[in-house]
């Protein structure tokens, strides 16, 4: 079976942007693939965090992850600073990572805009370690969002640029982008992404959001101040009503060309609201098996000890190849 790997941040709590662009397909690769699922908490402190809220989004990143699917049992389940190679693979590749093709990352240039005033050198080098964490369990596949698809595509040229020199130490991974809601935009602002770490609440929906507030949000949304209020499917003239369209499309399953007609001649009121009754029914069931999961805390420890271990296992191998080739004189 192909390996797949991707990981979300605990930089607060998981969005539908998370669950549609990524998790959703994570659960249905289950079936077909060997699977890493991790919380990249190392990733996360890129952007300063507050250490309570950190443990506790982690814990619930946790028993979101199996809320929404991911089965323990099948797929190896982890939290990032558990499994210290990440962190001893990641320096490596730093050093096989050119500045020039760091600062071509739009996401670093977007993220630095935003925290203008902790412009570390973690959050410059982040792609390193997300390059590590896909290399280190030798993954053919990572399904990620259209956002991250400049991250791996850095992760596929430094592994490339490391096997020239050393021979095949790592597998080049391939991007697994889902067609439908590759790319959930902001409630307010809809031509930037959904961000679970966004300082304005009113422009994400968190997984565990109260229906009542998810539907407020959604009524909130920004459609757009053309004249004519109509409904149809264009993300550049159109990008409030195609994100709405999108989400409806990715929360009912149903093709936006199949949803277009049917909502070209109502209000921009009614798609809002059917929109917000599609999410809250998806998120229903999620919802009710998170609160299961996330008090027993026994099973959650069980999960990531069991997790780690499993992983490390993997980390440590591929670890201990690239330290040989690279000439680092092993550990009597
Ligand atoms: N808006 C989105 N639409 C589609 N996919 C998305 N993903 C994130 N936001 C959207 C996908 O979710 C996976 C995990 O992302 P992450 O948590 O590692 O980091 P991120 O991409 O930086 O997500 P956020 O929510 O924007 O986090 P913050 O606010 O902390 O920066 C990835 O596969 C991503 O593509």
């Amino acid at each position: 079976k192909p390996i797949v790997l991707s990981g979300c941040q605990p930089s607060g709590q998981l969005s539908i942007g998370n669950y549609i662009g990524a998790l959703r397909q994570w659960v249905q690769m289950q079936a077909t693939h060997d699977c890493r699922f991790m919380l990249v908490d190392l990733h996360a402190i890129t952007v300063r965090q507050d250490p309570q809220q950190l443990r506790e989004a982690t814990l619930d990143g946790l028993a979101l992850y199996m809320a929404c699917g991911l089965d323990p049992d099948n797929s190896v389940i982890f939290v990032q600073s558990h499994v210290p190679e990440h962190a001893q693979l990641a320096w490596i590749l730093n050093c096989y990572t050119q500045m020039g093709e760091l600062n071509r990352m739009t996401q670093f240039k977007d993220k630095s805009d935003r925290h203008a005033h902790n412009i570390n050198a973690g959050l410059f080098t982040y792609p390193a370690l997300m390059a590590a964490d896909i290399l280190l369990y030798q993954a053919n596949e990572v399904p990620v969002g259209n956002d991250q698809k400049q991250h791996l595509e850095l992760a596929r040229d430094v592994a490339t640029r490391f096997n020239n020199i050393y021979g095949d130490v790592f597998t080049i991974p391939d991007p697994f982008i889902p067609e439908v809601g590759a790319r959930v935009m902001s409630l307010q602002d809809p031509t930037k992404k959904m961000s679970k770490s966004d300082e304005n609440p009113n422009n994400f929906i968190g997984l565990l959001e109260d229906p009542k507030k998810i539907t407020k949000k959604l009524k909130r949304a920004v459609t757009d101040s053309d004249e004519q209020a109509r409904i149809y499917f264009d993300p550049e003239e159109k990008a409030g009503v195609s994100n709405l369209l999108s989400i409806l499309s990715a929360a009912t399953g149903r093709p936006i060309a199949e949803l277009v007609p049917e909502y070209e001649d109502k209000m921009y009121g009614h798609l809002k609201t059917d929109t917000a009754d599609a999410v809250v029914a998806m998120l229903e069931p999620i919802q009710q098996r998170y609160h299961e999961y996330r008090t027993d805390l026994d099973f959650l420890n069980q999960v990531m000890a069991r997790g780690a271990d499993k992983a490390s296992g993997y980390a440590a191998e591929t670890l201990r190849k690239v330290y040989d080739v690279i000439g680092l004189v092993a550990r009597p």
